[in-house]
């Protein structure tokens, strides 16, 4: 489980990006983290990653406070972040073994996860070359397959398919589902209100730093009292006017 729990942020002394935040993110979920630009997702995202330090409030992951167990919390998880624009100069092969050794990863699981994930995403061909002469989304796709090679019991995907062709979008949705299936968390952020709808267990609707909704979808059309789509009810929850 995921817990956060009043969680404030600020970036030096401008408004506050993240205010008072709590919520909680059940295993065999996955759960969709939506809001306009600028809303405090990534930021969130950042804290809940131990990148960022929260100012307030607390981030248990599987019972471990990111603050204050760092290492071991960060075992748990696997996380791909919104840029993947990192390690350029290291091969795609390199890449993974790096992340491999940090993780401890057993030769033979990585040997499995890198065959299957990279066939999956059809970037074999690429293993051998520098990162920095991929495309967007074979970076990113790159920074998928690290992300899972330890088996985290938490995926954390700062806007996963951005970029990303619709069959390996495709394949990323269905890594999700299998991986939540298996007990564990897919906790990612989006802009595509279509794939949150049809994917999500649940979601949390963040604007302007602050939680609006959390729930399934059903839970927003009665708290709506519509039958509107997940768009209508997102446009209708951050309209400022
Ligand atoms: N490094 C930073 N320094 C100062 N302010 C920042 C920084 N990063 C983010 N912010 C501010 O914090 C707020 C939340 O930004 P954040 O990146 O978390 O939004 P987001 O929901 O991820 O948006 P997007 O959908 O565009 O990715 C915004 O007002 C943004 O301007
Ligand atoms: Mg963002």
């Amino acid at each position: 489980m995921i817990e956060f729990q009043n969680v404030t942020k600020s970036y030096s002394h401008q408004k506050i990006a993240v205010d008072n935040l709590s919520m909680r993110i059940h295993n065999g979920e996955i759960f969709g983290f939506l809001g306009p630009n600028g809303a405090g997702k990534s930021t969130t995202i950042k804290m809940m990653t131990g990148i960022l330090p929260v100012d307030k409030g607390e981030i248990i992951l599987n019972g471990m406070n990111i603050a204050k167990e760092p290492l071991q919390a960060k075992k748990i998880f696997g996380y791909v972040p919104d840029s993947p624009n990192m390690f350029l100069r290291l091969k795609g092969i390199e890449y993974l073994h790096f992340i491999g050794d940090i993780y401890e990863v057993p030769a033979k699981v990585r040997e499995e996860v890198i065959t299957k994930l990279a066939d999956d995403f059809e970037i074999t061909h690429a293993l051998q070359d520098q990162i920095q002469t991929y495309s967007h989304g074979m970076r990113q796709k790159i920074i998928i397959i690290g992300a899972l090679l330890h088996q985290p019991d938490i995926w954390i995907l700062d806007e996963p398919l951005t970029g990303l062709d619709p069959k390996s979008a495709h394949k990323v949705k269905e890594i999700m589902r299998e991986y939540a299936d298996s007990g564990k968390i897919v906790f990612f952020s989006t802009h595509v209100l279509e794939v949150a709808e049809k994917i999500c267990d649940r979601v949390g609707i963040i604007d302007s730093g602050q939680i609006q909704f959390c729930g399934n979808i059903d839970e927003m059309r009665q708290h709506f009292a519509t039958d509107s789509t997940l768009e209508q009810m997102f446009l209708e929850i951050t309209d400022h006017e």
